[in-house]
């Protein structure tokens, strides 16, 4: 008897324009587009399996780290399985001999193989993992654009890491989120030496979640208007040129300007939003001084940092001045686990076949 089972990997992206703000909860629409790097590190990355038979106990059900989760009605899992099954049906229509899979329960296994909800954008590639994996048991002839719509509904940050090299999630200007997506801007090998430093400075879970905190900041920051309306969309056109041209010293400043732009914002909700520590701090003081060295000596910016909702640091180098970061970081902050190999990206999320 045929087994009906599909295994996908999805890597953690990290953003260099950040996505904060709704302007749809229950669809997942951004307030702003947002673009980020896919990594690709054996430690960062989360793996699912999922089977769907016919002879399964009514219900879908989905184990996180060896532990099962409720699939809640209504939730973004739930959400995102429906959509799935709804294409699915559209493929067993179109043809009488394929197997009613859509009508059979789902068992989904999940593992992030790094701390989940640390500020490491577990929720990301876990949903793109899931979405993935899914899509290829159910044999979907849609494109990971298109996978992208569902991904987003589990998680918004979940659509980019379908995707590896550098992605741009476009906002759209539709109320039914249609054009809500990811895209690849540029594939990994398109600049080979961007590496990236993950800096472990706590693997507690975070404070505030992504989802309360940026529902509080769409409710009371009055310079999250100003971001959303005049700084992030010429960022997202400046980036994607230093991308295209390969432009280190632009591409670090943005990066640098965007992540203190959306920590701004979360200090402009209220009640304020912290995710920064004093070593998160002392991290962008130890980086700036490397660039300013640097630029003293005539020569360009060395590295980029970046913070999402958690104290943790990524930064962004050229392979050629990754020794230098990594002896920098180790030497300032030895408490903070530094990730030895530097974390090359990957072209496209593993698919394995089932
Ligand atoms: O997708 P969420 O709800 O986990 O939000 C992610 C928000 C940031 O990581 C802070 C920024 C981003 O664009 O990934």
């Amino acid at each position: 008897m045929a087994l009906y089972q599909a295994t996908a990997s999805a890597p953690v992206n990290i953003a260099c324009i950040k996505y904060w703000g709704k302007r749809d909860t229950a669809l997942i629409l951004p307030t702003n587009s947002s673009l980020s790097v896919t990594l690709s590190q054996d430690h960062l990355r989360s793996t699912t399996s999922s089977r769907a038979d016919a002879s399964f106990a009514q219900g879908d059900r989905l184990w996180l780290n060896g532990k099962e989760e409720e699939i809640k009605a209504g939730g973004r899992t739930a959400t995102c399985l429906a959509a799935l099954r709804k294409w699915r049906k559209e493929v067993e229509e179109g043809d009488a001999s394929e197997p009613k899979m859509s009508e059979w329960p789902l068992r989904i296994a999940s593992y992030n193989n790094f701390p989940t909800a640390a500020g490491l954008a577990s929720s990301a590639s876990g949903l793109a993992a899931l979405v993935a994996s899914v899509s290829q048991l159910y044999q979907l002839p849609q494109t990971p654009s298109e996978l992208s719509l569902i991904a987003r509904q589990g998680s918004g940050s979940a659509c980019r890491s379908l995707f590896g090299g550098f992605v741009a999630w476009r906002m759209g200007a539709r109320d039914d989120g249609a054009d809500s997506l990811a895209v690849q801007v540029a594939p990994r090998e398109h600049w080979p030496e961007m590496h990236a430093l993950i800096c472990v400075v706590s693997d507690a879970k975070k404070g505030t979640s992504s989802t309360s905190g940026m529902q509080k900041t769409v409710a009371t920051s009055t310079l999250l208007q100003h971001r959303i309306k005049h700084v992030v969309p010429q960022r997202m056109d400046e980036i994607e040129r230093a991308i295209a041209e390969r432009d280190f010293d632009a591409f670090a400043k943005l990066t640098m300007r965007d992540s203190n732009s959306f920590h701004a914002v979360c200090l402009d909700t209220e009640p304020p939003i912290f995710y920064l520590n004093d070593v998160s701090r002392a991290i962008i003081a130890v980086v700036e001084e490397l660039n300013r060295a640097s630029v003293a000596q005539g020569n360009g910016l060395v590295a980029a940092y970046t913070f999402d909702a958690g104290p943790n640091a990524v930064i962004y180098t050229l392979e050629a001045n990754m020794p230098l970061i990594v002896n920098t970081i180790n030497e300032y902050f030895p408490q903070t686990q530094a990730f030895p190999d530097p974390f090359k990206m990957l072209d496209k999320a593993h698919i394995a076949k089932p």
